[in-house]
């Protein structure tokens, strides 16, 4: 006999018909219900725990989080990992995007916004750097920047990755000398922060944080407001 019941008053179809009046698909056979999981949160995930669901699916324990949250104040964050590309996008982050910000369900009830929100990051196919800690030779400038931008605001990279300027972050530009960004038109393609490289660099007015191989701009960084990071090292792998 299949199980009809993940716990007494929880029964095995509930999730389901919640998670299809969400997102008006079916999608999963099984999916746990949100107040199971809100249950299992009251037992072991006191406020400000951070709570991680490594098998994420239709993203029941972000929305319980939320839901939890909302009932108690209680500051709670999760992590989610999916590993299906789509399902990831369609259903974890889709499903978490509505309940955080309010939807219309599929029966045309408007249901109000928990609140919360999450960052949506993609993990790389390879890893960036060798087991001694070194870049992967073959890592493009574009996918060292995303490393780089997380590491250094906490943020998710949406920019071009096509300038060593990689934006501004809370007042403080961020830089990246990297893989031949600036043409070679300077030393050692570009990698070591020289006073000729800083010359041809993007202008900004205020502090900045520039990643680079070396540092060869003497007492002159500081003048130019330059917090200097070594790659790889500052990257802290
Ligand atoms: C049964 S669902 C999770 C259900 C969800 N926790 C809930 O209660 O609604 C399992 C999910 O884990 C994903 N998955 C399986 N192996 C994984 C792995 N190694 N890393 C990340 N996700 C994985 C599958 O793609 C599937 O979407």
């Amino acid at each position: 006999m299949p199980a009809s019941t993940f716990w007494p008053e929880f029964k095995t179809q509930s999730g389901a018909r919640e998670l299809d009046e969400i997102l008006d698909e079916r999608v999963f056979a099984f999916p746990k219900p949100t107040a199971l999981i809100q249950r299992v949160i009251g037992y072991c995930a006191p406020p400000g725990c951070l709570v991680l669901d490594s098998f994420a699916g239709s993203g029941t324990t972000g929305h319980a989080v939320l839901a939890t949250n909302t009932k108690d104040g209680g500051n709670r964050r999760f992590i989610l990992v999916e590993m299906d590309d789509n399902i990831a996008r369609t259903v974890t982050a889709e499903r978490v995007k509505r309940v955080a910000t309010g939807y219309t369900n599929s029966k045309g009830n408007v249901i109000e916004a928990l609140g919360g929100g999450f960052q949506f990051c993609r993990l790389s196919p390879e890893p960036l750097f060798t087991a001694e800690g070194q870049i992967r030779p073959d890592v493009r400038f574009s996918q060292l920047a995303e490393f780089v931008w997380f590491a250094e605001t906490g943020t998710g990279y949406t920019g071009r990755a096509d300038s060593p300027l990689l934006g501004v972050h809370e007042g403080r530009a961020v830089y990246l000398l990297y893989n031949g960004i600036l043409k070679d038109k300077s030393v050692s393609g570009g990698n070591v922060l020289t006073g000729p490289v800083f010359d041809v660099l993007p202008v900004f007015a205020g502090p900045k944080v520039i990643y680079a191989a070396a540092n060869r701009m003497g007492a002159r960084a500081a003048r130019e407001g330059i917090t200097f990071k070594q790659t790889p090292y500052a990257l802290e792998v």
